[in-house]
C-alpha cells in the first residue's frame, strides 16, 4: 500500500514537473518572441543617447534647437517628413547640417528618427 502511495506520488510529481517544464519552454520562446522584436524595432532609448551625442549641440536638448536655421523638433518643425526623408537628410547632411553617412549606421539614424519624433 505504502508502495502504491509513493508510485502513484511519484507519478503526480513527474507530471506537475512535465507542466513546468512545459510552461517553462513556452515562458523563454515568448520571451525569445519578445526579444526578437525589438530587434527589429527602432530604440527610442539608443535613439535618445545618440541624439545626446551628435545631434543635440544643433538641435539641443528636448528639440530646442539652439543655433539659428536649425529645426526646433520641440514645435514639430521638420518630422513630418517620412522617415525615409529625414534618414536621406541626416544622411547626406545639408548647408550647416554635417552629414553622417559613415558616422552613423542607418539602424542608428532611425533611432535617433524615432527619438526626434517623441519631442514635440
Ligand atoms: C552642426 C549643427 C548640426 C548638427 C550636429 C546636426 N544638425 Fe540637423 N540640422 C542643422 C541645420 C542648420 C539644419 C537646417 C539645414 C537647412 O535646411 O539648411 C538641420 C536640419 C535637420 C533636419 C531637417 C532636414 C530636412 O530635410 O528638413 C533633420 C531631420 C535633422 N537636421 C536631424 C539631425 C539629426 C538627427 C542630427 C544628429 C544625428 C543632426 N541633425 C545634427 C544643424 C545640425
Amino acid at each position: 500500500m505504502a508502495l502504491l502511495k509513493m508510485r502513484i506520488g511519484k507519478r503526480v510529481i513527474e507530471k506537475i514537473s512535465y507542466a513546468l517544464s512545459v510552461a517553462a519552454t513556452l515562458a523563454v520562446a515568448w520571451l525569445a518572441a519578445g526579444f526578437a522584436g525589438d530587434v527589429y524595432a527602432a530604440d527610442n532609448l539608443r535613439g535618445r543617447q545618440l541624439y545626446a551625442a551628435n545631434c543635440s549641440i544643433c538641435h539641443g536638448e528636448g528639440g530646442r534647437s539652439v543655433i539659428p536655421g536649425a529645426p526646433n523638433f520641440g514645435r514639430g518643425e521638420a518630422v513630418l517628413k517620412p522617415d525615409m526623408t529625414l534618414l536621406a537628410a541626416i544622411r547626406s547632411g545639408k548647408n550647416a547640417m554635417p552629414a553622417f553617412q559613415g558616422i552613423l549606421s542607418d539602424r542608428d539614424i532611425m533611432d535617433v528618427i524615432a527619438y526626434v519624433r517623441t519631442l514635440h
